[in-house]
């Protein structure tokens, strides 16, 4: 064999490996050359019947051509290697370019932010704030406020009635509105009040707002069947409806940040006060102006209803009023459609941030 012969042998082997396009077909190609039966291992066997001297440079010619083959080999592997593992990056590529996910700073919601304002504003006149269950006893919501069972007034709110698993034989309700807590508050605080008179102090007075939900059947651009309400309640030996014109008007005032604003109490019905005014307000600029407005029932609390808080109604005497606290977001941003506070639309509510 010449040498020629050789290296026609290792050129067949490179170009063989070249065409394995993967590690599998690069394995065949080499059983050809350096296999149980490749070319170099049939020429090693033929080395046998040769003499020692002929042995000698005959088995170096092979040796010399099997190492080319197998530095070949090697090199082929690497480069199929190499080329995998580019393959594999560029599919698993992360596009480092792409925006993060950011947490935008949140706000609070609009109503939540005329709550706020409510709660400051009275509480600035010394109220105090309140809090309370939105599943409600029937005789909290209606009986203890002068509207018994059958009667025709509780027709005025279409409720919500609730099955409670394990009836205590009491029936509950969602609220219909935040007047409830006016016993409730009388309730929680009689034992401080007969403490007070006990020790001949003056009767404390009730002065307090209760904000939060409420809940109607009912359904429509100014309706929602989840609403908000704030209550109030000011007892004292002698509080007017005179009080009730001068705080309301001042709150109105407050709240809008406008001395341009009349209010209108205007004869209306409740059983729980007596006599009973709706209060209405008109703002003398702006797009709403010359419009008379519903903002809030009132009126003078029924003795009725502070004999059911535990008080003598002839030393307890006061008003109390319930106002809506969307209508009052809705007035004071300029947004027509109640639905608007409960959709959840992050594009609505960002513009409140
Ligand atoms: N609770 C009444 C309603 O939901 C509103 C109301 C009227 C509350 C007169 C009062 C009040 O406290 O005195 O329609």
């Amino acid at each position: 064999m010449t040498i020629q012969e050789f290296d026609s042998i290792v050129g067949s082997a490179r170009d063989a490996f070249a065409k394995a396009g993967t590690p599998a077909e690069l394995e065949n190609a080499k059983a050809q050359f350096v296999g149980k039966s490749g070319r170099i291992t049939e020429l090693m066997k033929g080395l046998a019947a040769l003499s020692v001297e002929e042995k000698k440079t005959r088995g170096a010619a092979i040796n010399q051509a099997k190492q080319a083959i197998e530095a070949a080999l090697a090199e082929r592997r690497q480069a199929l290697a190499d080329a995998e593992l580019e393959a594999q990056l560029k599919a698993e590529a992360l596009d480092v370019s792409l925006p993060g996910r950011v947490r935008e700073p949140g706000g609070l919601h609009p109503v939540s932010l005329t709550m706020e304002r409510i709660e400051l504003i009275f509480a600035s006149m010394g109220f105090d704030v309140a809090d309370g269950p939105e599943v409600e006893s029937d005789w909290h919501s209606f009986t203890s406020l002068n509207n018994p069972p059958n009667h025709p007034a509780r027709s005025m709110q279409d409720t919500f009635y609730v099955d409670l698993n394990g009836d205590d034989g009491i029936p509950y309700n969602l609220r219909p509105h935040t007047s409830p807590m006016q016993v409730r508050y009388a309730h929680q605080h009689i034992k401080r009040y007969a403490e007070a008179v006990k020790r001949g102090e003056p009767m404390p007075e009730i002065r307090v707002i209760a904000p939060g939900r409420t809940y109607r059947v009912d359904s429509d651009a100014t309706h929602s069947p989840m609403f908000h309400q704030c209550e109030g309640l000011w007892l004292g030996e002698n509080v007017s409806f005179k009080d009730l014109k001068v705080v309301f008007t001042d709150f109105c005032r407050t709240f809008f940040e406008s001395d341009d604003l009349a209010l209108r109490f205007r004869p209306s019905f409740f059983p729980f006060t007596e006599p009973s005014a709706e209060i209405d307000i008109q703002f003398q600029s702006g797009p709403l102006a010359g419009r008379w407005l519903e903002v809030a029932g009132s009126g003078q609390v029924h003795p009725t209803v502070v004999r059911n808080m535990g008080l003598d109604p002839e030393k307890h005497i006061g008003f109390a009023f319930g106002m809506g606290p969307d209508r009052l977001t809705m007035l004071r941003y300029g947004v027509n459609d109640l639905r608007l506070f409960f959709d959840g639309d992050i594009r609505f509510l960002r513009q409140f941030r």
